[in-house]
């Protein structure tokens, strides 16, 4: 087992927190210890000074950087998760944007999941909109799904996974749209390239202040990430994510976040669904 001190705890939440906007506070010192101690275990190293001495001096290229982020993110997930946004998906945005095309508008839906994990999320968002109106060929569909973590962003762009994953999605949306793996597979599940080819997987920090995103999105879920950040870093993501909706277009946030900070464009349609207020249709701050 290694020691840390209060000195070298308290720098490597400082390097956490720049690097991700992560907030380490003292009770996830265990946390910190535990995760990092399998890296200084692979670089042979005797102590976290030495790791972090090592992050700072030796890493070329950043990909210890990149290992040590892939360490401290936590990255539970699941299909369907916070169920309501997938029925306002279906209920309200598909036929939204079927009416707007119906009115010449164009035949195009954009959406990004922008902290997705293993991918359960995006795929619950692309199995939602083959279920819709917009699965057509007429149609042009993208889901940008992106992520700090790398590791779990090339498990998500594998697009395989438990079958028990799928439970909240159910037996018929599992066949529909999920091939049974055999063999060396028994029990996992890959989706199907007609997910798949919705899906656009890419690396982004959040924090970052350039995102390589040239689009606009009718929808963004950026769900349970901002709880390890604190209210600064969120207003900055938030106004940042704001620029990326179309007008009228909709924010998703995680159960326990809620902008709380106004004004703002963006009004609360409540279960943390925030909808970017049209020009001209007035703007109200949210609690
Ligand atoms: C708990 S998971 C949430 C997954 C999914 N959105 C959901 O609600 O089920 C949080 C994710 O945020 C990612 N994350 C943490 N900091 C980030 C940052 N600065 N930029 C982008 N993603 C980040 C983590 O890697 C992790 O996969």
């Amino acid at each position: 087992m290694y020691h840390i001190t209060d000195d070298e705890f308290e720098a490597f939440q400082q390097l956490v927190y720049a690097e991700t906007g992560i907030v380490l506070n003292d009770s996830k010192r265990c946390l910190l210890c535990s995760r990092l101690a399998k890296r200084l275990r692979a670089l042979h190293l005797n102590d976290y000074i030495d790791y972090y001495d090592y992050l700072l001096r030796r890493d070329s290229g950043g990909v210890e950087m990149q290992e040590m982020i892939n360490c401290i993110t936590t990255n539970k997930t699941d299909f369907f998760r916070e169920s309501h946004h997938f029925e306002f998906l279906a209920s309200h945005v598909m036929p939204e944007v079927v009416a707007r095309a119906a009115k010449g508008g164009p035949r195009r839906l954009r959406i990004w999941s922008a902290a997705c994990s293993l991918g359960h999320e995006p795929y619950s968002i692309a199995i939602t909109v083959r279920e819709s109106a917009v699965n057509d060929p007429t149609w042009d569909v993208r889901i940008l799904a992106s992520d700090i973590d790398t590791l779990v962003l090339a498990q998500a762009a594998d697009g395989v996974f438990d079958q028990d994953d799928l439970a909240p999605a159910g037996d018929m949306l599992l066949r529909r749209y999920f091939d049974r793996g055999v063999g060396a597979f028994a029990g996992k599940v890959r989706a199907k390239s007609s997910l798949r080819s919705l899906l656009t997987f890419r690396q982004i920090n959040l924090i970052h202040d350039a995102w390589p995103i040239r689009a606009r999105f009718d929808v963004i879920f950026c769900r349970n990430v901002m709880i390890y950040f604190d209210t600064e870093t969120q207003r900055r993501v938030v106004e940042r994510l704001v620029q990326y909706l179309n007008p009228g277009g909709y924010l998703m946030l995680g159960h326990s976040e809620s902008i709380q900070w106004s004004p703002n464009p963006l009004r609360s349609l409540g279960n943390t669904v925030f909808q970017l207020v049209e020009a001209g249709a007035g703007k109200s701050g949210i609690a």
